[in-house]
């Protein structure tokens, strides 16, 4: 089973972020996922292009963006010219899904839905052309820290088996943990993202070490 997480920034310290970073590109992540919330779709704010833009000068991994906005399509070409790889919006959160990851695309970025907990994994069929990258949420999203919800393992093998030999990466998020990480994997999909179990550890490295186990 090949483990590959990518790391929310969420729970880094801002203070020292180039740190954070580097502490995590040593233990050999590919990449990096930016929560970004703007206190509409979710009930939290975090940072906007203009921290991902600092964020690109601070590194070469892959920045997954992942957009809890609402009217995504007004701010996609911002985030990419802030410097994000990947582009994920929420199907709860767009008016057009078809239009909004083609413009991803356009942009010449990695194209991503997000899906929250209640929405049904049939929901992304109609658009799995155009994806490069499905994040299947398992908490509400809004907050790092949250447990996870089990009913959402089984979307994550409907998803894997939906998406079969298409070259599409599938990503969980949300409550991700030592006692969670690896039930979650058996499912079969690719990456997880690990905010508090991260870098909530007094030891990130031995923390990884373990997640990795
Ligand atoms: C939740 C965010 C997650 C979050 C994960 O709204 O999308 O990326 O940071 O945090 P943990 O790993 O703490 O659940
Ligand atoms: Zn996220």
């Amino acid at each position: 089973m090949i483990k590959n997480i990518s790391p929310s920034l969420l729970s880094a310290n801002f203070i020292n972020l180039k740190e954070d970073i580097d502490i995590v590109k040593k233990l050999g992540v590919s990449r990096l996922h930016l929560d970004v919330m703007d206190g509409h779709f979710v009930p939290n704010l975090t940072f906007g292009p203009f921290i991902i833009k600092q964020i690109r000068k601070m590194t070469n991994l892959h920045l997954e963006t992942h957009l809890m906005i609402e009217n995504p399509h007004l701010y996609i070409e911002e985030y990419a010219k802030a410097g994000s790889d990947t582009i994920i919006i929420h199907h709860e959160a767009s008016s057009d899904i078809k239009s909004d990851l083609r413009k991803i695309k356009d942009l010449n970025k990695k194209a991503g839905i997000a899906i929250n907990p209640d929405t049904s994994y049939d929901q992304i069929l109609p658009y799995i052309d155009l994806l490069d990258y499905v994040l299947i949420m398992s908490v509400y999203p809004g907050f790092g820290g949250q447990s996870f919800i089990n009913s959402t393992l089984n979307k994550m093998e409907k998803i894997v088996e939906a998406s079969k030999d298409l070259g599409i990466t599938i990503g969980v998020d949300g409550g991700v943990n030592l006692k969670t990480i690896n039930e979650v994997y058996n499912t079969g999909i690719d990456v997880t993202v690990v905010g508090s179990a991260l870098y909530g550890a007094s030891d990130i490295k031995q923390r990884y070490e373990d997640l990795m186990r």
